[in-house]
């Protein structure tokens, strides 16, 4: 069968390679892809956007096209999985009605809330309360607060407010200085806690929930999680601390009962359902659901993943998944993401990236590419994130060990890495 995967970063890559896994695979296409992607599928320079499904649909007819698989959240916010519905032609990923479970904080607040599923407090508010909210947070007395804008805001829509003056300048920027536009015409003024955070993406078919293994991604530019947020610096599964215990918590009393709301509520949910976790004192809570595999936890739960994941994903999109347990390596994986000058505020392109070729045919360590194109015949940087590094091991330390020695080899103008990536893990290990 032809397959056709949309996104152009490192989940992308990563879904690609395992695609190209299948034997039921005759062809993969990428729209729009990048430079690694263009090693294993046939890229399409073809525009994602909401006014340009028509393209995306013309593709699979040109191309005879059996399954599209889509990557990020806004193609399936903005109802691509609908559209392609309407024309008849299979995908996996959540309608737009299910996939407000991103695309609507407030949505997926009230549902949880609705059922009882343990996740921090929120008030919910409207722009046109905006003296309420104001009020809300002058009569506050515990500080930090989150602030969270309703819609799809980039990753800029969250806010820990230290105190006051933040948090009331958090809510300026969406109710008075439309920063995210539509997306800030609700906010959430939700508690701050304080634990750790895993991540739990799922396979679901509108019935049924598969769990997969438990990742966790580091999302502060700099070692010990410092300095600003960013998309993702690196990641690595599985997760030590989640005990066995926790783990069947996490199942129990936040993923299946979503299942169950999300079935009384009539959301064909069909797709990957990515559960963001905070553990206290081994207590779950969800924080936030995204409707798409997550980046770059998917560079590390793949690799990891036994089983086809092509049958998996035809299962979800024609909601009739068989429900047998995933079959994992025991082996640790870890993900480093290399980032190019200036990220998360900026980003820079066009510096050609040095040491490719050691790891071409090497089965041991494998380099998802994110933001990169090539051009006059190099593999160029293109965005924030430009690569991720990943390899599995017996260990963490040996993993590690694997995963920075490929980093010293890898060599672009203003290269940042981390050097921490699972090391907490590696103590625990
Ligand atoms: N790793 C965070 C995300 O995919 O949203």
């Amino acid at each position: 069968m032809n397959i056709l995967v949309i996104g152009s970063g490192g989940r992308e890559h990563c879904m690609v390679w395992k695609i190209s896994k299948s034997p039921l695979v005759e062809k993969i296409y990428a729209a729009p892809g990048n430079a690694g992607i263009a090693e294993i599928a046939e890229c399409v320079d073809i525009n994602i956007s909401k006014n340009n499904f028509d393209s995306l649909i013309k593709l699979v007819e040109d191309k005879g096209i059996d399954l599209t698989v889509v990557g990020p959240e806004a193609p399936l916010v903005d109802g691509i999985v609908d559209y392609f519905d309407l024309k008849g032609y299979k995908i996996f990923g959540p309608n737009r009605q299910a996939a407000a479970m991103e695309g609507s904080k407030v949505f997926a607040k009230e549902l949880l809330q609705k059922y009882g599923i343990p996740t921090p407090d929120g008030i919910i508010f409207k722009k046109e309360n905006y003296e309420e909210a104001r009020d809300y947070i002058e009569k506050r007395s515990s500080f930090p607060v989150v602030i969270k804008a309703d819609g799809l805001a980039a990753g800029k829509g969250v806010v820990i407010a230290d105190d006051k003056n933040q948090a009331i300048e958090a809510i300026k920027d969406c109710f008075i200085r439309n920063r995210f536009g539509s997306s800030g015409d609700r906010i959430i003024i939700e508690d701050f806690l304080s634990g750790y955070e895993v991540s739990v993406l799922c396979l679901s078919d509108g019935k049924k929930i598969i769990p997969m293994a438990p990742a966790q991604d580091y999302k502060r530019i700099f070692d010990n999680d410092r300095g600003k947020n960013t998309g993702g610096m690196g990641s690595y599964s599985p997760v030590p601390m989640v005990e066995n215990q926790t783990y069947r918590q996490i199942l129990n009393e936040i993923i299946f009962p979503t299942g169950t709301a999300m079935v009384r509520e009539n959301i064909k949910y069909k797709g990957i359902l990515y559960a963001g976790i905070l553990i206290i004192e081994e207590k779950p809570y969800l924080l936030e659901y995204n409707c798409r595999f997550g980046d770059p936890e998917t560079q590390v739960v793949l690799p990891r993943l036994k089983d086809d994941l092509v049958p998996l994903l035809l299962e979800c999109a024609e909601g009739n998944l068989i429900g047998k347990k995933l079959d994992w390596d025991e082996d640790k994986c870890v993900c480093v993401i290399a980032a190019s000058e200036g990220y998360p505020e900026s980003s820079s392109g066009g510096d050609i990236i040095k040491g490719l070729d050691y790891f071409k045919d090497s089965d041991d360590i494998i380099i998802f590419h994110a933001g990169t194109k090539k051009e006059n015949g190099s593999v160029v940087t293109n965005g924030g994130r430009v690569l991720g590094v990943v390899s599995k091991a017996g260990s963490f330390k040996e993993v590690r060990e694997k995963v920075y020695s490929a980093m010293d080899k890898i060599k672009f103008r203003g290269i940042q890495y981390r050097k921490d990536i699972a090391l907490k893990a590696e103590r625990s290990d």
